[in-house]
């Protein structure tokens, strides 16, 4: 621990900026040293956003992201024969103004999901048995049965409105609120959504076991409403582009580290200061506020001088594995798109971890293919290589089950990617005694705010208004 006089008599020796500049981190030549209103750590939904948004409103910033393009979670496998993009993460936004002059900023143009050819809409969905290859015969619920139990969720929901913006529960933390889900949809007659949420919300962990508000995180008031109206996906079925046009404007405005990584920090009532490896060697940031958006895994963290309190808190998340994979030579048909199911359990859902389902793309001979794992308080919930080894299990068990239908051919990666760690959250105990108040109170202290999808969901469309409307408004305050 660094002692609080010596942080500040290190900021003090900072701010005035002599020609050349020694700390406590060492020696900085003047042009090792970048001065800005903000740093903001990782450059995915929700530090982009943020960047652009504070760009916007006459501050500096500075992004830190550790790897070679921005975007996260968002990204765009490009077939290299074709040139066209197969969208491999992000894909759908919601219908709102905050969404609309976002894309429209940079010029990407959006559609409503499904409105036009692309993205294997043409392609048949079937359910199959993974565990056996067997096609499974499934009826689901009618649209009525559906729409009315989104009905009675909605009612549900409209008494909890602080829940749209965030994790503002109520204190005490009403019991419904941490029911394992799937009791929760039998008491409120919401069992003929669950097929509808769980299809639009893989990554989450079990749904029948996961706490009711941490599946609401994403099924919020607002995912329900886009139901009805559409949801919005970019009109070139290219979630990338909005990210290779923020990423340019902000190296334009020497606004964005790639590559790059903060090995330590001092977080003062009064600015922050951070050391950060770059591929042009280190560099020492200084900035009056810090904004972290990473997942706040405690290994993650380790450079960022965490209090006790703040170790306390983000050590009590657990998270899931997802990931995601585009392969070839599967021996399956272009236009067949399946879902994992099994004719055993209920609502036919498959036990995790298994793969979710296999997709259809625009490009002849690739298909898409998503994995989850129940929650677990592990970082990394299972090594990539038996990520990868169940998936190509998976396509052989079809193959062998079904001779006449499917090719005998050895499947292989064109692209393969670990969003773990996925879905940070509670568990049910700690949220009933108060857990996101605790999370939440750490906003500013230090000079120090917090975002990303463990603050609010795995959804970009919310990550962007929680950030405008609860997060930003405190940060600009103070600068
Ligand atoms: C396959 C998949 C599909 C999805 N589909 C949708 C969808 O259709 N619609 C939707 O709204 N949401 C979707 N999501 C949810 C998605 O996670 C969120 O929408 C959103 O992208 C999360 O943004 P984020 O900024 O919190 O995190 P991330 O996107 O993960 O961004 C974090 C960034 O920080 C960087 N980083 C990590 N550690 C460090 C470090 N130590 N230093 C510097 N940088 C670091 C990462 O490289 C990354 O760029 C999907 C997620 C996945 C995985
Ligand atoms: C989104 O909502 C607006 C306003 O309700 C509507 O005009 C528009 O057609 C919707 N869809 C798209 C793709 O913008
Ligand atoms: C599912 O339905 C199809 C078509 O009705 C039928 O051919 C097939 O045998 C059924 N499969 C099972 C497992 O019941
Ligand atoms: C669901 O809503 C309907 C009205 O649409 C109501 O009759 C029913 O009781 C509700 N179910 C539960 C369990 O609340
Ligand atoms: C998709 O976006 C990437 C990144 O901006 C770009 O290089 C590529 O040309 C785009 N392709 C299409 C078809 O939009
Ligand atoms: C299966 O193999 C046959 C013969 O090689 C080929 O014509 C057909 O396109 C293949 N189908 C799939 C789905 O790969
Ligand atoms: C899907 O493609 C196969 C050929 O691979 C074809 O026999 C079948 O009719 C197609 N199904 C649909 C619904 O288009």
């Amino acid at each position: 621990m660094r002692s609080q006089a010596f942080l500040l008599s290190s900021w003090a020796a900072l701010t005035l900026a002599a020609p050349s500049t020694t700390n406590n981190y060492g020696h900085f030549d003047p042009s090792d040293i970048i001065e800005r209103d903000v740093a903001i750590i990782g450059g995915g939904a929700a530090g982009t956003h943020a960047s652009i948004s504070l760009k916007d409103k006459g501050k500096s910033v500075i992004v830190i992201e550790k790897k070679d393009r921005i975007g996260g979670h968002a990204e765009t496998y490009i077939d290299s024969a074709t040139g066209t993009p197969i969208d491999m993460g992000v894909i759908i936004f919601h219908n709102l103004t905050i969404v609309r002059d976002y894309f429209a900023r940079f010029d990407v143009p959006l559609i409503t999901l499904g409105s036009d050819a692309g993205s294997g809409s043409d392609s048949v969905s079937a359910n199959y048995d993974l565990r056996t290859g067997k096609e499974v015969n499934i009826t689901s619920p009618s649209q009525a049965d559906t729409a009315a139990a989104f009905a009675n969720y909605t009612q549900f929901l409209s008494k909890y409105p602080r829940l749209n913006d965030g994790m503002f529960l109520p204190s005490p933390v009403p019991d419904d609120l941490v029911l394992p889900f799937g009791k929760f949809a039998k008491k409120y007659g919401i069992e003929a959504a669950l097929p509808t949420m769980y299809n639009y919300n893989p990554g989450l962990g079990d749904i029948l076991t996961v706490p009711m508000i941490e599946n609401q995180r994403v099924w919020g008031q607002s995912l329900v409403q886009q139901l009805s109206g559409g949801f919005l996906t970019t009109a070139h079925h290219n979630t990338s582009e909005l990210y290779s046009k923020a990423q340019a404007e902000l190296l334009a405005a020497s606004s964005l580290l790639l590559s790059s990584q903060v090995l330590d920090s001092e977080r003062c009532d009064d600015g922050i200061t951070l050391v950060v490896s770059t591929p042009k060697g280190r560099k020492l940031v200084r900035a009056r506020k810090l904004l972290i958006t990473i997942p706040p895994r405690l290994n993650f963290l380790a450079p960022f001088d965490l209090s006790k309190n703040e170790r306390s808190i983000f050590a009590k998340l657990i998270d899931a594995g997802y990931y995601t994979s585009i392969l070839r030579n599967t021996g399956l048909p272009d236009n067949l798109s399946i879902a994992n199911a099994r004719p055993d359990t209920p609502y036919n859902l498959p036990s995790l971890p298994s793969v979710y389902s296999i997709g259809s793309t625009d490009v002849p001979g690739l298909k898409l293919a998503y994995y989850g794992t129940p929650r677990s308080p592990a970082t990394f919930p299972l090594p990539d290589k038996k990520v990868k080894a169940d998936i190509l299990a998976a396509f052989k068990t079809l193959q062998r089950a079904n001779p006449g239908a499917f090719n005998q051919t050895e499947p292989e990666f064109v692209a393969y990617s670990s969003h773990a760690p996925f879905y940070l959250q509670a568990r049910p105990e700690d949220t009933k005694k108060g857990f996101y108040g605790e999370m939440y109170k750490l906003q500013g202290g230090r000079s120090t705010y917090w975002t990303g999808a463990s603050w609010r969901a795995q959804d970009s469309s919310d990550i962007w208004r929680f950030t405008e409307e609860e997060v930003l408004p405190g940060l600009v305050e103070g600068l």
